[in-house]
């Protein structure tokens, strides 16, 4: 296919610095593309909407798993429409939206992928909710589905408005999992919202825990969920039940994860990290995680999940986008739009 001309010519995005505490315009660049010719087992995807995560910042701040060399295309998530296939690409239209999974390198207007690494997506969905899905819906449910937690246990986690923390709180419902919400500050509970929330803005972990046995009474708390790191992990271990699973999957307090040697030694409490990307690539869970997407799709699909959105920024934003995802107290996420996710039917409500 060739591109229409009343498009203007492709951008990228490039980090070209990873100096902490720059202002985000000395970080990031905007420059013009090339439009490559296509191989013949890849497409070219056109970029409606991206997401701004944690992990893109981590990776500016050279805190992330991985890290790639100066300069580099960031951006982990987002939404495309495909513009043009491969001579042995049979099976994606011109026109299918897709999402591209581990990928890598999404903060464009356009991208060569290979086929192997889209998804198809129903072209009926809102395209900033189909943006967010790969990474923070998918983190929810492998932690909820594949952590441990026993039928009848409760689940605590915090940071419970964050992304990831919104898509905890609507699987645990859709599957019938009793939860604790935990946020820092009372504005964070959703007006309305039902379910258990406590607001830990600073308690002691013992504080904490009296909050959560008032809810929990005699039941098991099996399963804690940390997104923090810091003393929040210390808090969360010491509201587990004997023998109690402790998951680290996020580290927004920079600091060190703090746990006490007695919840180790007597209490049983065990700990462990979480990665989606390493969860992704074990073979043990291969089986599982073909099963993640067709599932988060389909939950999608009824309605079961839903991403609070902040802001969107057209990509040439991306420095104001970026100051403003780093903001706490946000309302949701700030995404990013390329040129083929101007028109509002392309991306939703953006
Ligand atoms: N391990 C994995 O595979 C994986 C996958 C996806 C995400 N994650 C991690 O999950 C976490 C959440 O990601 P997200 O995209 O859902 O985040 P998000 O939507 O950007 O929300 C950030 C949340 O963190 C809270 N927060 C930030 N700093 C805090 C602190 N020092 N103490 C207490 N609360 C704090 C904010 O509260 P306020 O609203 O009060 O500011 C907000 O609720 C991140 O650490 C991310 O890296 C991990």
């Amino acid at each position: 296919m060739s591109q229409p001309s009343t498009l203007p010519a492709p951008r990228v995005v490039e980090v070209i610095d990873t100096t902490p505490d720059q202002p985000w315009q000395q970080r990031v660049r905007l420059r013009p593309d090339e439009r490559q010719p296509i191989g013949a087992q890849q497409v070219r995807i056109g970029m409606l909407a991206m997401t701004i995560l944690p992990a893109d910042l981590l990776q500016m701040q050279q805190r992330y798993g991985v890290q790639p060399s100066l300069p580099y295309v960031p951006g982990h998530e987002g939404v495309a429409v495909v513009l043009e296939t491969g001579a042995e690409v049979g099976d994606l239209p011109v026109g299918q939206r897709v999402m591209p999974l581990g990928a890598g390198g999404l903060w464009a207007d356009e991208r060569l992928v290979h086929r192997r690494s889209l998804l198809a997506l129903p072209a009926e969905g809102d395209a900033l909710q189909q943006a967010m899905l790969a990474a923070n819906p998918a983190t929810a449910w492998v932690l909820l589905k594949h952590m441990g937690l026993a039928p009848g246990q409760w689940l605590l986690h915090n940071a419970a408005n964050s992304a990831v923390g919104q898509c905890i709180r609507q699987l645990a419902e859709h599957l019938g999992i009793p939860l604790i919400n935990i946020v820092r500050r009372p504005q964070a509970i959703p007006a309305g919202a039902g379910g258990h929330w406590l607001v830990d803005d600073g308690l002691d972990a013992h504080a904490l825990r009296q909050h959560v046995l008032q809810i929990t009474g005699t039941q098991p708390v099996g399963l804690a969920l940390d997104a923090l790191g810091g003393t929040a992990t210390q808090s969360l271990a010491a509201c587990l039940s004997e023998g109690g699973r402790l998951v680290v999957y996020g580290l927004l307090s920079g600091q060190a994860s703090q746990i006490g040697p007695h919840d180790l030694v007597f209490r049983g409490i065990e700990v462990r990290g979480f990665w989606l990307a390493r969860w992704f690539g074990e073979a043990a869970n291969r089986q599982a995680g073909r099963e993640v997407y067709p599932a988060l799709l389909e939950l999608a699909r009824q309605g079961v999940l839903h991403i609070e959105v902040e802001q969107v920024y057209d990509l040439g934003d991306v420095a104001l986008a970026l100051a403003h995802a780093a903001q706490p107290q946000r309302r949701g996420k700030v995404l990013l739009r390329g040129i083929h996710g101007r028109t509002p039917a392309a991306c939703g409500a953006a």
